[in-house]
């Protein structure tokens, strides 16, 4: 079993999140469209010091994993990527991931940090089932989780208001045998 490939990729790996991270997140939380694409609260700006809260939380709970997404090649940090609410008896959690800086998006970092955390998921915790909302318009995502095998299992409707305008949310869910099918190492190499 190849134990040291878990959490690291190609080109990112998943480490911690730690407080000396939070003034280049804050940067990410300065950026309106990326705050829009990233959940239904309000777009507003927040600081090191507003994300506090957020990352005591998940380092403190037990159903929660968060994960700083780095380069390997310089230890960049990209973004971040978690499994949260974690539903022991049965397998489940949801999960949310963001490439920071609009620079580092459409590189591919999104989709192996994802596999990364996909086999974190199934192979490390065993959970069975992984699943998340996206909003209708945020395209690259949903391209995103179709190309690693999530199905679109439900729709909200117009559930998010926006601009003047409503729209749909969508519940996509991945299950463990459907990810061990289609499954790719994310380092290139052979799990077994
Ligand atoms: C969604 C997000 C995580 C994707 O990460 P990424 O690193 O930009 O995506 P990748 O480069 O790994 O691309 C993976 C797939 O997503 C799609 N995609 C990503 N960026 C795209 C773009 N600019 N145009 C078209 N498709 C795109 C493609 O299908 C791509 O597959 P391909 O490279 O085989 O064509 C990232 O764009 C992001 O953080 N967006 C803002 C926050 C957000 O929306 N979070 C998710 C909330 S549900």
């Amino acid at each position: 079993m190849v134990i040291a490939q878990l959490l690291r990729g190609k080109t990112v790996c998943l480490t911690a999140l730690t407080e000396a991270d939070l003034p280049a997140a804050a940067n990410w939380y300065q950026d309106a469209a990326f705050l829009r694409h990233l959940d239904a609260e309000p777009a507003a700006p927040r600081s090191a010091g507003e994300l506090r809260p957020w990352l005591d939380a998940a380092q403190k709970s037990p159903n929660d994993y968060l994960f700083a997404i780095r380069s390997l090649a310089g230890a960049t940090l990209l973004g971040y990527v978690a499994l949260d609410g974690i539903l022991w008896p049965h397998g489940v959690a949801g999960f949310s991931i963001a490439i920071g800086a609009s620079q580092h998006r459409g590189q591919g970092y999104g989709r192996e940090a994802l596999t990364l955390l996909l086999q974190f998921a199934f192979d490390e915790l065993n959970l069975y089932r992984i699943q998340l909302t996206v909003f209708s318009y945020n395209q690259n995502a949903i391209a995103l989780y179709e190309k690693l095998g999530f199905h679109r299992e439900g729709v909200f409707r117009q559930f998010l208001r926006r601009d003047g305008q409503r729209y749909d949310m969508f519940l996509y869910g991945l299950l463990e045998p459907e990810w061990r099918a289609l499954a790719v190492s994310p380092s290139g190499a052979d799990p077994t």
